[in-house]
């Protein structure tokens, strides 16, 4: 469960707090037998039907089924993360947790890179050199070199090998990390007369490198490091480990595109900004991002590719509990060329002026549609309603007549429209919570890979397209939320295109997500009979939700004498003698 802090540090945390304290302090508890009693603080209710057990170390609400240990309930109570109640808890009682133990193997990558970014940085600063001159060129200040640690690798082919071999360093890590490649049994840098980025994550580690070509007909124009175990893009921003301070004073952050376009920014005074690493904005980043600040605002460049980077960002950052606002720069085709034509105080203004997500949103709605047509008023209402049906009450309210009002057509119109999902949507958010989005308790570390039923599912639907029906049927069936992320995205291709295509889906998946589905796809190259396997994955889900249920009831059960209520207990029973009937009738399917 925890990433941060040993499993033993944990239970010892556990072992020394009492629930029944914990609890009491907010809830007003009350001696019943061998339990406590009060009244539910996670429903609305007048007669005490929630119970603390400090034997058990448990509360249960007989009212709205609420239950769990004190971690639990403190998550709840305080709307935290699972870590976060751990420490809140650690905090109150004074005690101090045990980091887990770090993976040495890990400091060495880390070390490596280090030592890579050195080399790069004396190579960049000692004589004159071409990446020097480059940088020079898109007037890059020297002090601002320095903070970001630009850094040059001239174009010989063994110039860091050689090094890093005289360091004591080996190939196979400077492969690993991608500082290195091998070819016909040579070994050679893979980064060659380029401007160097380091990459540093927030604990000041250098994870990897983007290397930009020193002219436009040199290809690809930024090599990047490959993910690797100490660099997934997809957890970290570029420049965050700079500007994190900035951040937090100025209350909000300015997510760009591109590298130049941060250093650029911070040259020019703009230091509460970061970039996501090439690729579209993750889950992960948006969760890293909340650590600072839940005001965002993206900057992402004026042509199409940008705008579609902004509409997909913010849908994820307001998922994650951010406040999002987009501007795109007026002059020039990104904020580095925008900075340096104008000045700070001018992007400032852009920034003052950035579109709310409901406004840049409807916006975006009306591209593509002609709104003195009527068809195209109708087409916008539709796509309007859509975006409006995600938003709160309040509002809802507002971009409800900011839509009628741009398509000439009634407030009630539009609410109409926007109301057949209101049940849906207000379920969606009260699901997700106030704190990051589902998974956000899962932090940035290792990605594991895909095993048992979610790997056969996975297989079972890439190749046997007639499955993906089925299974996208059962909510929560996989149970790691990286084959959930990759069924979504093999459901999306074969719902717009009629039919799966391989190439497509390992397209449209991230880096590391295409990883995994290879490496599952690969482990198992056929199975004697889908068709068995399949059923099996079924069953053994059916089974999993219902021994779930049982221990829920069971466990309820274990305290319902306590609130002597004879009717709720008759229920129980009858509920858990069907859950065990059922469970055994799976079994014998078996
Ligand atoms: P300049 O052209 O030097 O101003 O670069 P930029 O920092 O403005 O980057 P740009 O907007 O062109 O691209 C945004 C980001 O996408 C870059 O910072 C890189 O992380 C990534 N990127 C751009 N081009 C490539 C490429 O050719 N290959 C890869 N792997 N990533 C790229
Ligand atoms: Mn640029």
């Amino acid at each position: 469960m925890s990433f941060f802090y040993s499993k033993d540090s944990i239970e010892d945390l556990k072992e020394r707090v009492n629930i029944v304290d914990v609890v009491g302090r907010v809830v007003p508890l009350k001696r019943s037998g061998s339990n406590y009693k009060g009244i539910c603080p996670f429903h609305n209710e007048k007669t005490p039907s929630f119970v603390v057990s400090e034997q058990k170390q448990i509360f249960t609400c007989f009212g709205c089924g609420a239950t769990g240990n004190v971690f639990e309930f403190m998550k709840r109570y305080y709307n935290l993360e699972y870590i976060e109640a751990v420490e809140k808890l650690a905090d109150e009682y004074g005690i101090t947790l045990e980091k887990r133990n770090r993976d040495d193997r890990r400091d060495r990558y880390y070390e490596v890179n280090r030592l890579a970014a050195a080399f790069f940085y004396r190579a960049f600063t000692e004589k004159a050199n071409r990446g020097y001159s480059y940088m020079k060129r898109r007037g890059i200040a020297p002090p601002v070199l320095k903070k970001f640690g630009i850094g040059y690798a001239d174009p010989e082919w063994t110039s860091l090998v050689d090094y890093m071999n005289s360091q004591g360093v080996d190939n196979k890590m400077l492969i690993e990390l991608g500082l290195a490649a091998e070819s016909k049994g040579r070994v050679y840098d893979k980064f060659r007369n380029r401007v160097m980025f380091p990459i540093i994550n927030t604990s000041g580690k250098v994870i990897g490198f983007g290397g930009r070509a020193l002219s436009d007909e040199d290809n690809p124009k930024y090599l990047n490091s490959p993910e690797n175990i100490v660099f997934k893009k997809k957890n970290n921003l570029y420049g965050l480990n700079i500007s994190r301070q900035s951040v937090g004073k100025e209350g909000f952050i300015i997510l760009v595109e591109g590298y130049m376009d941060v250093i650029a920014l911070y040259q020019s005074g703009v230091h509460n900004v970061a970039a996501s690493l090439g690729t579209a904005l993750t889950e992960n980043q948006a969760a890293l991002i909340k650590r600072y600040t839940d005001n965002v605002v993206l900057s992402y460049d004026a042509d199409s590719a940008g705008r579609n980077a902004a509409l997909r960002g913010m849908d994820i950052l307001k998922n994650a509990g951010c406040k999002v606002r987009v501007l795109h720069v007026s002059d020039g085709k990104d904020p580095d060329e925008f900075v340096k034509k104008n000045g700070r105080e001018a992007f400032m203004k852009l920034i003052d002026n950035a579109l709310p997500y409901g406004d840049y949103k409807l916006d975006a709605a009306k591209s593509g549609l002609d709104l003195s047509s009527n068809e195209g008023r109708i087409d916008y209402i539709k796509r309007a309603a859509e975006i409006i049906s995600s938003m709160s009450p309040v509002e809802r309210d507002i971009y409800i007549a900011k839509a009628a009002k741009e398509a000439g057509v009634s407030e009630s119109a539009v609410r109409m429209e926007v109301s057949p999902e209101y049940a849906g949507s207000v379920h969606g958010e009260a699901l997700r919570g106030g704190s990051g989005g589902r998974g956000a308790e899962k932090s940035p570390g290792d990605e594991e890979i895909i095993a048992g039923r979610d790997r056969d599912l996975l297989i079972l639907a890439m190749r046997r397209e007639h499955y993906i029906d089925t299974i996208s049927t059962m909510t929560e069936i996989f149970s790691q939320e990286s084959s959930a992320r990759i069924f979504n995205v093999i459901e999306k291709d074969y719902r717009e295109n009629g039919a799966l295509d391989e190439n497509r889906v390992m397209d449209a998946l991230t880096d590391s997500d295409r990883m995994l589905l290879k490496e599952a796809c690969d482990s198992t190259p056929f199975y004697e009979d889908e068709e068995k396997v399949f059923r099996d994955c079924m069953r053994d889900w059916k089974l999993s939700c219902l021994t779930e249920e049982e221990e829920k009831i069971i466990t309820m059960l274990s305290l319902a004498d306590e609130t002597g209520d004879d009717r709720k207990l008759k229920t129980l029973m009858e509920r858990l003698k069907i859950i065990q009937m059922d469970i055994q009738a799976e079994r014998n399917l078996g």
